[in-house]
């Protein structure tokens, strides 16, 4: 078997790492594809490195640009890699436009698609995102999906659960494993040289690099107005390339650098900035992935977007949305440092992304699907011409197998008259419907 990683950006170099890792661990046939996206040595190659993974076999070097700019050409570069290197599957991680790219052109190659952290939503549809995730899904083979509330969200469109496979997510394999790590080797980076940060109280780590946050003046100003009056913190701001270009434009640089309270900073590599999120009591980010890290780490978070496709870390009491409204934000941010007992309960709200065994997970259905042959792209042949689908209400006193078995037929979603339901084998179906008395 050949498994190919596609691959563009910080967070999926991050994600990805411990799933390559088993790949390399079972000596399964890999190659790494770089698209370029993120290219300075702080946001992709420093990730190789402090992740203990092999450099790309391939960058095809895009660059920034225009989404269509940058899309087309991660398309063009991907389909040559793809056609030599003839993988079994192509993996994907995440919402990027590498993810957009990958799985449009290895579905038009007839080659499997596996989705890493599939089934998120944000139901944001301004968020490019949103977009890349949603048409990743359409042509996937295999959804290893983080969470039970994301598999009830392509249940919900459709999705067959067979193909389904909640993992947890891979994040918490990468926190787990290299928050130890890091731990003992200490920081290493120049750019925190400067801080004592061990000897810091109340660190706020701040990320934020969101087009809807950072390509908006308003929205910016109304995060520092915040952030200048949250002067009794030390605000550790590891600064994303594109929100210190747009600060920059926005004449909004200087003003923030000069809070005596702020350390703007170059981004950290991934062992310095767990050892800096795990020591901080509190983190402010639009950042995906920390949304997810913060609740690994058990430390509060204020998330700075009106929406988020994790609710699981707002369900859970980790997680706070506060948009980019100044008075929401301080007053979330005061809770937390003021109220102890509200700030525990942040802090131990339980880690809905699993146990840390997600890689393992995604490597063994991988590596199943493609013993049974599963991998291999229908041919018109094999399939169905007509397919019909159907709504049922089930109300009877059986579980899905049972029920499944007895009328030839799959069940793709249980409303349990608040919300849809991932079935499971053994579910007991009566009472998980509305019934059409009920309805009336
Ligand atoms: C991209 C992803 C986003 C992800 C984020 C992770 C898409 C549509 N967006 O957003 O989902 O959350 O990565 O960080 O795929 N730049 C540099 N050096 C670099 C990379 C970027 O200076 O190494 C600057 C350039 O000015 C560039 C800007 O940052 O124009 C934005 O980069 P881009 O990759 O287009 O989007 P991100 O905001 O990083
Ligand atoms: N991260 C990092 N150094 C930094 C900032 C973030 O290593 O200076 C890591 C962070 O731990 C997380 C990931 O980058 O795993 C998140 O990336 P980003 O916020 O760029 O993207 P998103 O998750 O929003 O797609």
């Amino acid at each position: 078997m050949k498994i190919a990683v596609v691959l563009g950006t910080r967070p999926e170099i991050i994600k990805m790492a411990p799933i390559i890792d088993e790949i390399i661990k079972r000596k399964i046939d890999l190659t790494i594809l770089h698209t370029g996206q993120h290219y300075d040595e702080e946001m992709s190659d420093n990730f190789f490195r402090d992740l203990e993974i092999p450099a790309p076999d391939y960058n095809i070097h895009v660059g920034s640009g225009s989404h269509a700019k940058q899309t087309a050409l991660m398309m063009e570069g991907i389909e040559g890699v793809l056609m030599d290197e003839k993988p079994d599957i192509v993996l994907v991680q995440g919402d990027t436009n590498a993810v957009l790219a990958g799985s449009l052109v290895a579905s038009k190659l007839h080659i499997a698609i596996g989705h890493v952290e599939s089934g998120l939503r944000s139901f944001d549809m301004t968020m490019p995102e949103e977009v890349n995730r949603r048409v990743c899904d359409v042509t996937s083979t295999m959804y290893f999906i983080p969470t039970e509330q994301s598999a009830i969200n392509l249940l919900a469109e459709g999705y067959s659960r067979t193909n389904l496979f909640i993992t947890g997510n891979t994040v918490v394999d990468a926190c787990f494993r290299h928050l130890e790590i890091a731990k003992k080797r200490g920081f290493d980076e120049e750019s925190l040289a400067s801080l004592d940060i061990d000897n810091m109280d109340n660190i706020l780590t701040l990320t934020m690099h969101r087009a809807e946050n950072v390509d908006i003046k308003s929205r910016v100003i109304n995060i520092i107005d915040a952030i200048k009056e949250l002067n009794d913190m030390n605000v550790i701001f590891p600064i994303h390339p594109r929100t210190k270009k747009t600060l920059q434009d926005f004449g909004l640089f200087d003003e923030l650098n000069n809070l005596k309270h702020v350390h703007i900073i170059k981004p950290l590599g991934y062992l310095d900035f767990l050892q800096l999120t795990s020591k901080s009591t509190l983190i402010l980010t639009d950042s995906g992935g920390l949304q997810e890290e913060a609740i690994t780490l058990n430390v509060p978070a204020l998330t700075l977007r009106y929406n988020t496709e994790r609710p699981e870390t707002v369900t859970a009491g980790g997680n706070i949305l506060v948009g980019s409204d100044k008075d929401v934000i301080l007053e979330n941010a005061k809770k937390i440092l003021n109220d102890k007992e509200f700030a525990e309960k942040m802090k131990n709200a339980p880690n809905p992304y699993g146990q840390g065994n997600s890689a393992k997970l995604t490597v063994d259905a991988i590596q199943n699907y493609f013993d049974e042959g599963l991998l291999d792209i229908k041919a018109p042949e094999d399939i169905m011409s007509s397919f019909e689908r159907k709504m049922a209400l089930i109300d009877e006193n059986v579980s899905v197998k049972e029920f499944e078995d007895k009328n030839n037929a799959s069940i793709h979603m249980i409303f349990d008259g608040e919300k849809m339901r991932f079935p499971a084998d053994d579910l007991k179906l009566k009472g998980m419907c509305v019934t059409y008395d009920e309805y009336k």
